[in-house]
């Protein structure tokens, strides 16, 4: 059980779950085009076990269950994905009406059970022929990017309740262009801050595209890490700094400031687009609310070997989750307060947070994980961030990236080989909070 009441995060604070498309979806059928996820995921090596997203959780068949869980458990909210080639196969043209369709029914059944529609645009499966023609590190995904945003406000805007643009920019550009980690698996410094600014200047494209198209309550979610010098040295103070720099300020400087920080900018210029300034204005077009994702801290030590971002992370002491990730639920109330007393006032939620765990059905380490975070969240609220909403990671199990199905998220397990989902002791921590209050 957790130890506040949900009185205490005030009316109007909205509880869901969040999962994404590729993730959970399976289903790859009925029209759906190829995704950059696809294919990495089908060549030996990148994922652990060779594990795919080719059925997943199958919730493209079994969508109704999945409602009726997050209705049962008492949330508001399901925040979700929609993937972009099963909406439109090759990334532009031609529409697939069975996927129309699924989104259809998949939004109209949350509606039936009253859950608010928290909509994501793009939670990384790019469609392949986009990523033919250079995916984030060409330009013109602004355009292919707003005509696929323009689409689902017209088709599904009017039953929506929020739409995020991008899942994790940083994730979209340094992870998967220069650390090589997640599709497409590059490893370059051009590639990587090319994708960094064009995944900003996309969002800002399709968020006034979608304006005009009469949506509101647009906004996107940031992943943050909580970046600890590993000495007092000067020089592992400058690496916290750099790696804060790549992870969050960054992204928040170009939304919320329009401008990126000059200490990065004078590592990346050589690399960026030419015309890049031109674009800080629609980077930095207001937005209607900030998700945030938070997960764990980074202690970052100073490391000359590596010349253009000379700083790696260290171990740290405390304990960690199956990821490996530090728990450290103060990192959240200072990332919070940090956010609104530097930036430009927005509203914010939290739109995932939760750790990996394989410890079976009573998962008392998820529940405390949780209950600290949820305690970090009000701490940081009391002393005035702008706190609108927090969304779990995740709904259930589900296929983790990188990690395939060796990782378990999931408030709910789901059993691989029956499809059968079970809530954990953390599901019913949730519901005992969240319980008759809608
Ligand atoms: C976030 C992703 C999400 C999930 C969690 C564990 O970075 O947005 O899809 O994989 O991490």
């Amino acid at each position: 059980m957790f130890d506040m009441s949900r009185a205490e995060f005030g009316d109007g604070f909205v509880f869901g779950v969040a999962t994404a498309s590729f993730q959970i979806e399976g289903g790859q059928t009925d029209g759906r085009g190829s995704s950059i996820w696809d294919t990495f995921s089908a060549t030996p090596g990148n994922v652990k076990g060779g594990d795919t997203g080719l059925i997943a959780c199958d919730h493209y068949h079994r969508w109704p269950e999945d409602l009726d869980l997050i209705r049962d458990g008492g949330f508001d909210a399901y925040r979700f994905s929609l993937a972009w080639p099963r909406l439109i196969p090759e990334g532009t043209g031609a529409i697939n009406q069975a996927g129309v369709d699924f989104y259809d029914r998949l939004i109209d059944g949350m509606l039936e059970r009253g859950l608010k529609p928290f909509a994501t645009l793009y939670h990384w499966d790019l469609p392949s022929p986009l990523q033919d023609r250079g995916g984030w590190t060409n330009k013109d995904i602004a355009k292919w990017f707003t005509d696929y945003a323009v689409l689902v406000q017209q088709r599904f805007g009017d039953r929506l309740a929020s739409i995020a643009t991008i899942n994790e920019p940083w994730c979209v550009s340094f992870l998967s262009h220069i650390l090589g980690i997640h599709a497409p698996g590059l490893r370059d410094l051009r590639a990587g801050a090319r994708s960094m600014h064009n995944v900003l200047y996309a969002h800002g494209a399709a968020t006034e595209a979608m304006r005009a198209e009469g949506g509101s309550e647009i906004g996107i979610v940031f992943n943050y890490n909580h970046a600890v010098p590993a000495s007092e040295s000067e020089q592992d103070k400058q690496a916290a700094h750099l790696w804060d720099g790549v992870f969050n300020r960054w992204f928040l400087g170009g939304v919320l400031t329009g401008a990126y920080p000059e200490d990065l900018v004078a590592i990346l210029a050589p690399y960026m687009p030419e015309d890049y300034q031109a674009d800080m204005k629609l980077v930095g077009t207001p937005i209607d609310w900030l998700g945030i994702n938070y997960y764990s801290r980074n202690i970052m030590a100073y490391d000359p070997g590596r010349p253009v971002f000379p700083v790696k992370p260290l171990d740290g002491p405390l304990d960690k989750t199956e990821m490996g990730w530090e728990i450290f639920p103060e990192g959240l109330e200072k990332l919070l307060l940090r956010i609104t007393n530097d930036y430009p006032k927005v509203p914010l939620y939290v739109t995932e947070n939760g750790m990996a765990e394989i410890e079976g059905l009573d998962d008392k380490r998820r529940v405390k994980y949780y209950n600290d975070h949820l305690q970090a969240l009000l701490r940081a609220k009391r002393q005035g961030a702008d706190m609108r909403g927090y969304f779990a990671w995740s709904l259930m199990d589900n296929f983790e990236w990188a990690e395939g199905y060796t990782k378990r998220f999931g408030l709910v397990h789901v059993d691989y080989k029956t499809q059968k989902r079970t809530p954990k002791a953390s599901y019913r921590a949730f519901q005992g909070m969240l319980h008759n209050t809608r």
